[in-house]
């Protein structure tokens, strides 16, 4: 807890935002099925705990998909995100909503806002994600909760596609900021903040696109892979995303 914050592995923030802001001049930004955005937000209910009412941040809303999904919760939401096209894009989508253009590393909100934050597809667009647990603890209440969903390094299809030191890595549709998680280093980052942390696991989201044309064709068997096999328990520290949860102690 409020450790000096080492600036190694900093996010490449101008790559971030070209990225993005291309993303949305294209189209938008909303890869997973409806059940996996479904089960990801039954996910943050239930670890999370917050009831219906709690103040939310949606840290990197991107066109504000699960912003918009908190709110038909019951959440008071706000949606934060360092690229002002796919902000512009999620103020068209969801006009009774709030979305602030900014970073996460240092957010343009005061100490002690907000009940509950979620993260979402975020930390692991940091190499280092250190100052953006410290800012998730400033903005928290006391005994604030947060929640974050990335993809597992520990999953195999993950790991060959998704990480650069896999020698079947593709570019195509990422950022170079990001990579797959270990659960438990990114639970090590929160933990340091002083938070009390767990990790998860969750199989069987699906995703309805990605951006390598070639890849797209494989998308079918990928997701009959995960649900089927991913989904079995002990292969529960493989699944395809790592859930990060924690509150503010
Ligand atoms: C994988 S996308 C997830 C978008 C959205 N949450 C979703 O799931 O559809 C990651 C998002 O994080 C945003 N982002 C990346 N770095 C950020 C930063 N430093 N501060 C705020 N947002 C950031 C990107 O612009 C992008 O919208």
């Amino acid at each position: 807890m409020g450790q000096a914050v080492s600036t190694e592995g900093a996010q490449d923030k101008a790559k971030e935002v070209a990225f993005f802001d291309c993303f949305a001049a294209a189209e938008d930004y909303d890869v997973l099925l409806p059940k996996a955005k479904a089960d990801i937000i039954s996910a943050f209910v239930r670890l999370s705990g917050l009831k219906p009412g709690a103040r939310v941040l949606d840290v990197g809303c991107g066109s504000g998909t699960f912003t918009g999904l908190l709110a038909e919760r019951g959440y008071r939401t706000i949606g934060l995100d360092i690229s002002p096209k796919l902000i512009v894009l999620a103020r068209q989508k969801f006009p009774d909503t709030t979305f602030v253009e900014g970073d996460a590393e240092n957010m343009p909100f005061e100490a002690g806002q907000f009940d509950g934050v979620l993260l979402s597809g975020l930390a692991h667009h940091f190499p280092n994600p250190q100052r953006v647990a410290a800012d998730v603890r400033r903005v928290l209440k006391p005994g604030g909760r947060f929640f974050a969903f990335d993809p597992n390094r520990m999953n195999p299809f993950m790991w060959l596609y998704r990480d650069p030191t896999s020698p079947f890595y593709s570019r195509v549709g990422v950022t170079e900021n990001e990579r797959p998680v270990l659960a438990w280093r990114l639970a090590g980052v929160f933990r340091r903040e002083g938070f009390c942390v767990r990790s998860d696991y969750l199989a069987g989201l699906g995703y309805r696109y990605v951006a390598s044309q070639r890849t797209r064709g494989f998308l079918p068997i990928y997701n009959l892979i995960d649900r089927v096999v991913f989904t079995l328990p002990f292969m529960k520290p493989l699944r395809p995303f790592v859930l990060t949860s924690g509150f503010k102690s």
